[in-house]
C-alpha cells in the first residue's frame, strides 16, 4: 500500500505543480517583469530602503539574465512556477545575498499586474502601427480609384452607383475608429499598480509616484484593492480586437464574393491564394477566409475573459491566471490577420470594366431616373411609379436603362427627351453626389485629402 500509496502522491504532486504554473506562458513577458524589478530597486534605493550597491548589483544581475534570455544562452526552466519566481531564483543564483533584497516591498499580485500593463502597452502600440499600414494602403487605392465605378449594395442587391474609392472609404473610417480606440484604452490605463503589494499597500515608505514615472505611466493607481486585481482594460483591448476582427471579417467577406466566378471583380495574388488538390480551375480566396474564420476564436477570448472575471471577490485570486492565454492567443491572431490582409489587400488587382459593367446592369441608376422625371415637374411619387415601368420593360427584353431608344421611353411617359441618356449615365449618376462623404469624385478627393492629414497626424501618444 505503501509502494503506491507513496507513488501516488509523488505524481499528485507533480500534476499540481503544473496545473499550478504559469510559466510556460508567462515568460512571454520576460523583458517587461526584468523592466519592473529594475525601476522598482531604483525606486527602493532612492528611498532608502536598498543601498545603492545593493541596487548596482540587482540591476547588473538582472540585465544580464535578460542578455541571457534574449541570446537563448539562458533557456527557462519549467521548474518554476512562474516568469517572477524564475527571475528572482536566477537572480539569487547569480549574485547571491543581494538577490534577495529584490522582492521587498512588492508581492506577485502587483508585479503580475505591472507586467501585464506594460506588455499590453507595448502590443497596443505594436498593432496601432498595424493598423496604419492597413490604412495607408486603403488610402492608395482610394487615390487611384476617385473614378472606378461599380455597384453600390444593400441587402446584397445592387443598389445605386459608387466608386471603388468610396467603398474603401468606409473600411478606412472603420479602421481610423479602430486606431482610436486603441488610443483612447492605452490613455485610460496608464496607471502604474506597483506598489499596491499583495493587495493592501506595503508599510515601506516606497515612492508610487516616482516609479510611474520611470515606466512611463501617467500615475500610480490609486487604489491598491483595484490595482492589483484590475483587469478591465484586457477587456477592453480585447473588445477592441474583436472589433477589428469584426471589421476585417466584414471586408474579407466582400474580398470572397469579389473573387467569385460570378463577381470577377478582383484578382488575388497567387501569393494570397490557393489551388485545390483535385479541382485545377481554383484559385481560393483562403486567407480572407481563414481572418473571416478566426474571428470567432478573438471573440472567444473577450468572452471568456469576461466570464472569469464576472464573479470575483476583491482582490487578487487565482482565477486571474486566467487572463493570458486566451489573451496572448487573440494578440497574435489579431496581429496575424491585420498584417496578412494588409498584404493581401495591396496586392489585389481590381478588375474595373467587370465592376463597371456590373453598375450598369443592375438599375442602380433607377433612382436617377426618377429624379430626372422630378426635376422636369413630376411628382416623385409619379416618377417612381414611371420608372418602376422603365424597369419592367427592360427586364422583359433584357436590356439596361440606358440601351432604350427614346421612342421606347417616350412611349412610357412623353416627359423623357433626349438629355435622358446624360442625366442615368454612371459619370452622371455618382458626379451628382456631391455632399461630404457622398461617393461624387470632386468631394471624394477633398475627403481623401482631409484623411491623409487625419492619418499622418494619428500617434498613439
Ligand atoms: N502567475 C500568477 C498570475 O498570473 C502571478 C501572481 C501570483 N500571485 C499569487 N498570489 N499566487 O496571476
Amino acid at each position: 500500500m505503501k509502494l503506491w500509496g507513496g507513488r501516488f502522491t509523488k505524481e499528485t504532486d507533480a500534476l499540481v505543480n503544473q496545473f499550478n504554473a504559469s510559466l510556460p506562458f508567462d515568460r512571454r513577458f520576460y523583458k517587461q517583469d526584468i523592466q519592473g524589478s529594475i525601476a522598482h530597486v531604483t525606486m527602493l534605493a532612492k528611498q532608502h530602503i536598498l543601498t545603492d550597491e545593493d541596487r548596482d548589483v540587482i540591476i547588473e544581475g538582472l540585465n544580464a539574465i535578460l542578455e541571457d534570455l534574449n541570446s537563448g544562452a539562458l533557456q527557462f526552466d519549467d521548474g518554476a512556477e512562474d516568469i517572477h519566481s524564475f527571475v528572482e531564483a536566477q537572480l539569487i543564483e547569480r549574485i547571491g545575498e543581494p538577490g534577495k533584497r529584490l522582492h521587498t516591498g512588492r508581492s506577485r499580485n502587483d508585479q503580475v499586474a505591472l507586467d501585464m500593463k506594460l506588455y499590453t502597452r507595448d502590443e497596443i502600440d505594436g498593432m496601432f502601427i498595424l493598423l496604419k499600414d492597413l490604412l495607408t494602403a486603403i488610402l492608395d487605392i482610394m487615390e487611384k480609384n476617385t473614378e472606378t465605378f461599380m455597384p453600390g449594395f444593400t441587402h446584397l442587391q445592387k443598389a445605386q452607383p459608387v466608386t471603388l474609392a468610396h467603398h474603401m472609404g468606409a473600411y478606412f473610417e472603420m479602421f481610423k475608429r479602430d486606431c482610436l480606440r486603441l488610443k483612447d484604452i492605452r490613455k485610460r490605463m496608464n496607471f502604474c499598480p506597483l506598489g499596491s503589494g499583495a493587495l493592501a499597500g506595503t508599510t515601506y515608505p516606497l515612492d508610487r509616484e516616482y516609479t510611474a514615472q520611470l515606466l512611463g505611466f501617467d500615475g500610480p493607481t490609486l487604489n491598491s484593492m483595484d490595482g492589483v486585481s484590475d483587469r478591465d482594460y484586457l477587456i477592453e483591448f480585447l473588445s477592441a480586437m474583436s472589433t477589428i476582427m469584426m471589421h476585417l471579417s466584414r471586408f474579407s467577406e466582400e474580398i470572397i464574393i469579389w473573387n467569385s466566378n460570378e463577381y470577377r471583380f478582383i484578382d488575388l495574388d497567387d501569393d494570397y491564394s490557393t489551388g485545390s488538390s483535385i479541382m485545377t480551375q481554383k484559385k481560393n480566396p483562403d486567407i480572407a477566409e481563414l481572418v473571416r474564420g478566426k474571428t470567432g476564436r478573438v471573440y472567444g477570448a473577450l468572452m471568456g475573459l469576461l466570464t472569469t472575471m464576472k464573479g470575483l471577490p476583491l482582490a487578487y485570486n487565482k482565477d486571474m491566471q486566467e487572463d493570458k492565454e486566451l489573451y496572448f492567443d487573440a494578440l497574435d491572431t489579431t496581429k496575424g490577420c491585420i498584417t496578412l490582409f494588409t498584404g493581401m489587400l495591396k496586392t489585389m488587382r481590381f478588375n474595373k470594366p467587370a465592376m463597371e459593367a456590373s453598375a450598369k446592369n443592375g438599375f442602380t441608376n433607377a433612382t436617377d431616373a426618377a429624379d430626372y422625371l422630378v426635376g422636369k415637374g413630376v411628382p416623385f411619387r409619379d416618377a417612381h411609379g414611371v420608372v418602376g415601368a422603365l424597369v419592367l420593360f427592360c427586364e422583359q427584353k433584357g436590356i439596361s436603362l440606358d440601351e432604350m431608344t427614346l421612342e421606347e421611353y417616350k412611349a412610357i411617359s412623353p416627359v423623357f427627351e433626349e438629355d435622358i441618356y446624360e442625366a442615368i449615365s454612371l459619370k452622371t449618376c455618382v458626379e451628382k453626389r456631391m455632399t461630404i462623404g457622398a461617393p461624387g469624385p470632386e468631394m471624394m478627393k477633398k475627403v481623401i485629402e482631409k484623411e491623409q492629414e487625419e492619418l499622418l497626424a494619428l500617434k498613439i501618444q
